[in-house]
């Protein structure tokens, strides 16, 4: 494997976090190698033993459609094809995180950066950074389902529109892509079920976020979530519902987050952990294992 171009590391609200460049590249495909095919394939054939039950149908019936359980790397073009069909979305290869503005446009546009480069074996329990197998088998399923697909669109148009209305709207937007894209549950008639990327795509997560008394589950609400500080190194102290994709995008799509912004300015973030008299709380976590300081 070459190594992907790292460009510089930024201090944001999320730590240190390495910026790529932003070129898109192409898939080096045949340049995988024998054990990158091999880390794709037991992750893929992990997850496939943990998820049903867990992750949600689209998610499911998509990674079938998507014939994304084999045991080679997929190439992105074949999936494309896919993607086009069912939702016009696209996959554009990538070094690894991009800017955010750059993130957002591609979002907009319906392309889905994903990085090239997959975990090396050693890291095959925990990355801590987005590889191949988080951004293709996490995130990529549910871009044929034509709801998400749209919600994600619109997801990056609000993006590029926050992006100049300064720090606090954008930290207001990421916290929303972090509880739903990322670390989102939805509830199908059967219980609680797997929709975020972050949580799909990890083997401890996808247990824990269901099974565990520790966390709080509470239903979604826009402007709560946009408050709520979030764990980029642990698991979720709090794991916010949703009811179904239209659900959320009502509540996200046509309002206008210009006043909601202005609403929360200055207004105090809420620890990742807390619940408010507020909240429709399912399960008030026990709060085990948490680690007192960290959120971001
Ligand atoms: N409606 C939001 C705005 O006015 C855009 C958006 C759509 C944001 C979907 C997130 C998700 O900025
Ligand atoms: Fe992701």
């Amino acid at each position: 494997m070459t190594t992907p171009r790292r460009v510089e590391s930024l201090l944001t609200d999320k730590g240190q976090v390495p910026v790529y460049t932003t070129a898109v590249v192409e898939q080096p495909w045949a340049d995988y190698t024998a054990v990158e095919h091999d880390t794709w394939a037991r992750l893929c054939a992990r997850q496939g033993e943990i998820l049903p039950r867990r992750a949600c149908r689209a998610f499911l019936e998509n990674l079938q459609a998507l014939g994304m359980h084999g045991d080679r790397i997929p190439k992105f073009d074949a999936l494309n094809v896919h993607l086009q069909r069912a939702t016009g979305w696209r996959l554009i290869g990538v070094e690894g995180l991009l800017p955010e503005l750059d993130f957002f446009q591609h979002l907009a546009a319906r392309e889905f950066p994903v990085t090239w480069w997959i975990r090396r074996p050693e890291q095959f329990d925990y990355i801590s950074e987005p590889d191949l197998f988080h951004d293709l088998f996490g995130h990529v399923p549910l871009l044929m389902n034509p709801v998400f697909a749209d919600y994600m669109q619109a997801y990056g148009a609000g993006g590029v529109r926050a992006a100049t209305f300064g720090g606090e709207p954008l930290t207001n937007l990421t916290r929303l892509y972090w509880y739903t894209v990322e670390f989102g549950l939805i509830r199908e008639a059967e219980g609680l079920r797997i929709y975020g990327s972050g949580i799909s795509s990890s083997q401890g997560e996808s247990v824990y976020c269901l099974d565990s008394s520790a966390p709080n589950r509470v239903g979604f609400d826009l402007a709560r979530v946009m408050r709520t500080r979030y764990r980029i190194d642990t698991y979720q102290k709090t794991y916010f519902v949703i009811d179904s994709f239209e659900q959320l995008f009502r509540a996200t799509v046509a309002p206008d987050f210009g006043p909601i912004y202005y609403g929360l300015k200055g207004a105090q973030s809420i620890p990742a952990g807390a619940l408010l008299d507020t909240d429709a709380v399912i399960q008030r976590g026990s709060g085990e294992g948490w680690l007192a300081d960290g959120d971001v």
